[in-house]
């Protein structure tokens, strides 16, 4: 569970991106985060992963204050954590598996064991040239290389940031079926999107700012959980 109590973040010397933001997510589900731009969602994200501190405020996963913790602490939290972003942050030298293996092996994994969870967890997710490089893959391709890279440690919590910018309407739909195969896995997701559509269309729980405030918390049944 992740709840942040009174959550401020104010960015040197004095430009508040985030206002007092109460709220908490269950184990689970699908949370979409919108608002125009400038409103916070990023800067929401990377409290998450410690990427940056709250000014004021408790951030609390899964009821440890992750407000506290020392580098040792920051380096475990974003074990448990698989980022997704709008750019790909592939490497180009390294093939597809290289990138997602890489992953796991930067938490200790064997670099044999890490390549052939990459491999399996690639063909999960419908790639089957783990030797290609990434530039020579197509931009859903790349993302689902960057989804995979996300996975390979099995995080329980996924934090996208515009995970379909750059992709065509059938790609991003793609990609919104890959997230929620994870969530009927039991996986949170706290996706960052301006993409209306598929919020209506997938998001069980929305989160909308605006200049830094929460103005609305929106939890409902939708067209993709009915079905
Ligand atoms: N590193 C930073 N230093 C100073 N101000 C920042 C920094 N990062 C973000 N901001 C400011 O904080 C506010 C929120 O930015 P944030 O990137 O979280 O918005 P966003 O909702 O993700 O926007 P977008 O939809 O454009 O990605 C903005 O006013 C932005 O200018
Ligand atoms: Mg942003």
């Amino acid at each position: 569970m992740i709840q942040l109590l009174h959550v401020s973040k104010t960015y040197p010397p004095s430009s508040p991106a985030l206002i007092d933001i109460t709220l908490s997510i269950e184990d689970g589900h699908f949370v979409f985060l919108t608002g125009p731009s400038g409103a916070g969602k990023t800067t929401l994200l990377k409290l998450l992963f410690r990427e940056e501190e709250p000014s004021e405020g408790q951030i609390l996963i899964d009821h440890q204050n992750v407000t506290r913790l020392r580098s040792r602490g920051v380096a475990r939290l974003r074990r448990r954590i698989g980022l997704v972003f709008q750019e790909f942050r592939l490497l180009p030298r390294l093939t597809v598996m290289e990138n997602v293996a890489l992953a796991a092996q930067v938490v200790g994994v064997s670099r044999r064991e890490a390549q052939i969870k990459a491999v399996r967890i690639l063909r999960e997710l419908g790639l089957e040239k783990p030797q290609a490089k990434p530039l020579m893959l197509s931009a859903g391709e790349q993302q689902r290389v960057a989804i995979a890279r996300a996975l390979i440690n099995e995080p329980r919590l996924i934090l996208a940031d515009e995970p379909t910018g750059n992709l065509d309407p059938g790609l991003a739909e793609e990609i919104m079926r890959i997230f929620l195969k994870l969530r009927e896995a039991g996986t949170t997701l706290i996706v960052a999107s301006h993409n209306l559509d598929l919020i209506k269309r997938y998001g069980s729980r929305i989160l909308s700012l605006r200049q830094g405030r929460l103005v609305d918390d929106l939890e409902r049944v939708t067209e993709a959980h009915a079905l």
